[in-house]
């Protein structure tokens, strides 16, 4: 066991965990953030993304010590004094998802693709979702609200 440390949603977090728990496990069952998803076992669901620094990351592609140190930011961290995020409001109101289960992966995707690509077109929304699958393929609604997002945050 070894103690790893790190920021996540703004609070700083450590505990001792086996050195190859992985980060998606750490936040799900040692911080009890159930909002990051597990969807497969070979890392093409994109369920479990998260932004560790800023940058989107699939949180079950990395060891919990591999954050050691980072600001993680979870899909609980978004909202903002009670306001959900623009891309939450988007999602909810251009019916972005169906069971939910890919929403949490989905949304923390599209908002750092929002800030890396700023004037974000219908083709680079398909092509930059390459790695998050909706089993409810409900990718129409999904693209539409990050266009609305984009727009919106413009
Ligand atoms: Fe991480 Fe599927 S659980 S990519
Ligand atoms: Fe059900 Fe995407 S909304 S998996």
């Amino acid at each position: 066991m070894s103690v790893v440390a790190m920021t996540v949603n703004g609070k700083s977090v450590s505990a001792d965990v086996e050195p190859r728990t992985l980060l998606v496990t750490y936040i799900r069952d040692t911080l009890g953030l159930t909002g990051t998803h597990i969807g497969c076992d070979t890392s093409q669901c994109g369920a479990c993304v998260v932004h560790v620094d800023g940058k989107a990351v699939k949180s079950c592609t990395m060891l919990a010590a591999q954050a050691e140190g980072a600001e993680v930011t979870t899909v609980e961290g978004l909202a903002q004094d009670g306001e959900l995020h623009p891309v939450q409001k988007a999602f909810r109101e251009h019916h972005g998802l169906q069971c939910g289960y890919c929403t949490p992966g989905m949304i923390m995707t599209a908002v750092d693709l929002i800030r890396r690509k700023p004037d974000l077109d219908e083709e680079t929304v398909r092509e930059q979702l390459e790695g998050n699958i909706c089993r409810c393929t409900g990718y129409h609604n999904i693209v539409k609200a990050i266009l609305a997002a984009s727009n919106e945050m413009r």
